[in-house]
């Protein structure tokens, strides 16, 4: 199990380019599912989610993102938020919706699909809770693009593991 997470860990890649086949609810909402069994502090579980599969809705978010193309390419989008009135610590909200939104994309993963996190819709964040008819409330964290890939040519790059490690007192640096 321990081997098999590593190995999700570092084939999922961020996609963006998807083909026209729809995506499931019940694939959606095993997506959200692992989303929420990420931990969070107090165990607030602070994250709430739209899922959009729409015709209408989904033109009008990626007029809100320079990465128009890639809304507009994806069978389904899943909107994820903070509700700011389950909120306790913001920094740690804020860690939480990030251990919540990989969970997501390693579930998207290991479904077969693909996913990418989408952060810079996050400058027009009113302008997107206006179109999903949200107040103010609920804080805009990513839209998550998902669908079937392409293809999988995607590369990405990590640097070195010690140029990370800043001190490591006992043990052997690698
Ligand atoms: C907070 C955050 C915001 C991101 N925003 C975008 C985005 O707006 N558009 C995009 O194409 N990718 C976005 N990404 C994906 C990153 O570009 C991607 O994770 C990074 O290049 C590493 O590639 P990999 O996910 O394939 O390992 C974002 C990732 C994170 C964590």
């Amino acid at each position: 199990m321990e081997q098999y997470i590593q190995q999700a860990i570092q084939e999922r890649r961020s996609i963006r380019e998807f083909t026209e086949e729809p995506v499931e609810p019940e694939l959606l909402h095993k997506i959200v599912t692992a989303g929420i069994w990420a931990p969070s502090g107090l165990n607030n579980q602070p994250w709430r989610f739209v899922i959009i599969q729409d015709h209408e809705i989904t033109p009008r978010l990626a007029s809100l993102t320079h990465y128009s193309h890639i809304i507009e390419a994806a069978p389904a989008l899943i909107a994820v938020y903070l509700d700011q009135e389950k909120m306790y610590d913001s920094v740690k909200d804020y860690q939480a919706a990030g251990a919540c939104i990989q969970n997501m994309l390693l579930a998207a993963h290991e479904l077969g699909l693909g996913a990418v996190w989408l952060g810079q819709i996050l400058k027009n964040k009113q302008q997107v809770n206006d179109v999903l008819q949200l107040s103010e409330q609920y804080d805009l964290m990513a839209v998550v693009a998902l669908g079937y890939p392409l293809h999988r040519n995607q590369q990405s790059q990590r640097l070195p593991l010690a140029d990370f490690i800043l001190h490591e007192f006992g043990g052997t640096a690698p």
